[in-house]
């Protein structure tokens, strides 16, 4: 049949399903990447449709937040709030004693309790890929940030 309109409230749970994170990271507007050291993910889910997500990424003993994208039409309703509450707990559980991100968005970060850092302080991600890229400082203006877990 298909054409099925859910509505209600977005679920959010577990997903493996990295094509529709990577789909709407990239309708977001994040630059594409890969799922290498990608250990697991949430999704806001609305139905089958995947309106929020963000993944954990493990890198040796680094934990990090990677495709963090909320749709457009959800923005300001918590649920990137709650996407990096998920990953900061499956972190937790994981041992971390911090997290980090390579973020577009710094002042969210900073909302939510991270503090703008440098890559040697954090010893997590360096911004090297940022300065390739044609969106570096034009429209993208990003920072290293890390919180305590
Ligand atoms: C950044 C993003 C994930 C935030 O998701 P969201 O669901 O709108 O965020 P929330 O509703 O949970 O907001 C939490 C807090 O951050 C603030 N905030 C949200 N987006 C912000 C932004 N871009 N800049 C500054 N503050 C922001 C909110 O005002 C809110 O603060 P409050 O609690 O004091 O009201 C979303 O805007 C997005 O997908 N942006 C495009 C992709 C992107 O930049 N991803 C980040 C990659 S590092």
């Amino acid at each position: 049949m298909g054409g099925q309109v859910h509505s209600g409230a977005p679920v959010l749970r577990k997903t493996d399903d990295y094509s529709a994170v990577r789909a709407l990271a990239i309708r977001c507007g994040l630059e594409d990447g890969t799922f290498e050291n990608v250990v697991m993910a949430y999704g806001y889910y609305i139905g089958e449709e995947l309106v929020g997500c963000a993944a954990l990424k493990r890198d040796g003993d680094r934990y990090g937040v990677e495709w963090l994208s909320v749709a457009d039409r959800f923005r300001g309703k918590g649920m990137g709030r709650m996407l990096v509450g998920k990953i900061e707990a499956e972190a937790r559980m994981r041992g971390a004693t911090w997290i980090w991100a390579l973020a577009r968005a710094p002042r969210f970060f900073e909302s939510i309790g991270f503090r703008v850092t440098t890559s040697d302080e954090a010893g997590g991600p360096t911004m090297s890929n940022c300065l390739l890229c044609s969106q570096y400082q034009r429209t993208c203006f990003p920072a290293i940030v890390t919180k305590q877990l």
